[in-house]
This record gives C-alpha cells, structure tokens and sequence, in this order.
C-alpha cells in the first residue's frame, strides 16, 4: 500500500536493523483515515472469502481488526494476554514466546466467540517472528474454525514468521514489506501501485 510505505518512510524510526518504530501513527498515536484505509485494503484483497469473523491480538492489533471488520461488516475479536497460564473451560488458549521481551505469555479467546461456522481472517499490525500470529492459528484450529488467511500490515520480511506461516500453508497478504532496514534507510520488497 504506497500510502503506508510512505508513511513508514516519513514517520517510521528505524532503531537497529531490526526494529521499526512507528508511534507516532500506528503503535501510540493513531492515524484513524490511514487506519481505516489499511481495514478496506484487507477487506478488498479478501473480499471472495466470505469471512465471519476478524481476530487480533490486544493491543496494537485492534484498532487494524475494528477497520478490517467494519469494511467486511461482520464482529472483530480481540485474544487477551495473560501472563500466568490460567486454565479454563471457556477458553481457547496457546502459549507464545516473545523474543522481544524475553518471556512467555498466555493469549485466550472465549469459546464463546469461535465457532467452527466461522471463516476467520486474522489481522495485526507486524508481522515479525510470527509468534503471537501461529499462537491465533493455533486458537483457530483449536475451536475447529476456518482460517483464511493473515493481514498484517507491516512485515519485516528478514525475520522468520512469513516462512513458518507458508510452511503452514496460510495466506499472508502485507501491505508494507520490509526487505531490510538501517538508520539510513528503508528498503521495501516491491514498491505499490495502489
Ligand atoms: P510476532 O512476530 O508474533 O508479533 O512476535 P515478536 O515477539 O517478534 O513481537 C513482539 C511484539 O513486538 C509484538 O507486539 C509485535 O507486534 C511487536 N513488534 C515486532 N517487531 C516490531 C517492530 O519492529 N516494531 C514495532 N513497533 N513492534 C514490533 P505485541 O507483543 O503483540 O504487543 P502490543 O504492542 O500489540 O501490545
Ligand atoms: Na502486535
Ligand atoms: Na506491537
């Protein structure tokens, strides 16, 4: 998406070779017009998959779930993280490892909220080691849903998490994909047309 990539361009602070901030329009500060763009790009590119239901993960995965799911006009859910491992009846749950901050934390989703009717797209802002996303697969197929496939909007392409979601066979469909970065700049996998 040519407006996104430029938006990372203008407003994006490359820390290391590695990470991107971008608070002062996605992850703190929020870009509501380029917010809801982002939601009708998702829900155009899946727009034959007859989708349910959006999932995301708390936080910075939500506001890009309620654009997503406005634009398809069906209900987004958002997994809680937990930090202790609490077992429970009602939920779905799997455990993730963050490398980014060194810890495992548990995310859960009502049984509720999943059903295996529902043809589910999961959206979130980064698309990185892929932990927190294989942990929503993980939920899907626990409540025996269909997952179509993943929106990501940013994705560091030089981290791992597209190759294990292929290897799983899932539809990634990213609007900015990162080749490599440096503090002198930032190289995209292919620039956008639209
Ligand atoms: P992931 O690929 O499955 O997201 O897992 P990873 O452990 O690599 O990332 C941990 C957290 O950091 C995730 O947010 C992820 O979205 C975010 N993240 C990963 N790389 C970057 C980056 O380069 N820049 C920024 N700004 N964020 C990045 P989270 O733990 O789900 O936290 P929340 O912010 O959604 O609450
Ligand atoms: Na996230
Ligand atoms: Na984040």
């Amino acid at each position: 998406m040519k407006e996104l990539q430029e938006r990372i361009v203008q407003d994006g602070k490359v820390l290391s070779e590695s990470v991107l901030k971008v608070d002062a329009f996605l992850n703190h500060q929020v870009d509501p017009q380029l917010t809801m763009k982002i939601g009708e790009r998702f829900a155009q590119l899946f727009a034959d998959e007859k989708i349910t239901k959006v999932l995301t993960i708390e936080a910075s995965g939500i506001h890009f779930a309620l654009a997503t799911a406005v634009a398809l006009g069906v209900p987004f859910v958002y997994a809680k993280k937990k930090k202790a491992v609490t077992l429970s009846e009602e939920v779905y749950s799997a455990p993730v490892h963050s490398f980014t901050r060194q810890e495992t934390y548990q995310i859960s989703v009502s049984k509720q909220y999943l059903s295996p009717d529902d043809r589910v797209l999961i959206v979130d802002d980064f698309l990185a080691t892929g932990a927190a996303l294989i942990g929503l697969t993980q939920i899907i197929k626990d409540a025996n849903a269909h997952l179509v496939g993943i929106g990501a909007v940013i994705e560091k392409s030089f981290q791992e998490g597209r190759g294990l979601l292929e290897q799983a066979g899932v539809r990634i469909e990213s609007l900015a994909r990162i080749a490599s970065m440096s503090p002198e700049g930032i190289q995209f996998i292919q620039a956008e047309s639209v």
